[in-house]
């Protein structure tokens, strides 16, 4: 029913106005964005989905980030819009740029959001990774997508450079 295919330079206003509609305004004042700040997204696994007629149904962007020493991808912003959600969507946006990380070579995913929806995706709660504040901690899940590559990776979360 719907098309992924990796998001293109012309996809961006388009995702954005998605992204402004489905999440509060000031979303770009958050603490996650600082991550994001003059960091183009990775290349290839930003993804849209577009329906039959082409029109935008929903997104999901990655950025590379700094876990102390070590780096990881920041997933998100994922959105389905709001006359879309509840079909499986957001799951197979989530699950096809997981899998095509994965074959990428990345090792380690990390994001900042709602444990009870991601926790169907493998993602765990994680400690000793500090988002920059003001971010509940309780929202910093991660996912390995090799076997232990979360094991002993903790510090500040920092913009990659
Ligand atoms: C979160 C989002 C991307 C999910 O997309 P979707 O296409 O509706 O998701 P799916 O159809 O794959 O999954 C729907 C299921 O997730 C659940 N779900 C959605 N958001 C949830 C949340 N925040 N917490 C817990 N469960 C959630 C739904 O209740 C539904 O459950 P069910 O399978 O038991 O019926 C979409 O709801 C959205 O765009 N929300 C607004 C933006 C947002 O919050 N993005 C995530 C930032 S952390």
């Amino acid at each position: 029913m719907y098309h992924l295919r990796t998001e293109t330079p012309e996809d961006r206003w388009e995702v954005e106005a998605l992204y402004d509609l489905c999440f509060a305004p000031g979303r770009e004042a958050l603490s996650s964005y600082r991550l994001r700040d003059d960091v183009p997204p990775v290349a290839g696994l930003s993804h849209v989905a577009r329906d039959p007629d082409g029109i935008l149904a929903g997104a999901i962007r990655y950025w590379p980030v700094r876990v102390g020493a070590q780096s990881a991808l920041l997933l998100g912003p994922v959105a389905v819009h709001p006359t879309r959600q509840g079909e499986g969507l957001g799951g197979e946006l989530i699950g096809t740029s997981l899998a095509q990380a994965q074959t990428s070579g990345w090792d380690r995913v990390m994001l900042v959001g709602d444990a009870p929806y991601y926790s169907r995706f493998g993602f765990e709660k994680l400690t000793g990774v500090v988002m920059p504040p003001p971010t509940n901690p309780d929202r910093v899940l991660g996912r390995a997508l090799a076997p232990g590559a979360w094991t002993g990776v903790a510090g500040d979360v920092t913009r990659f450079s």
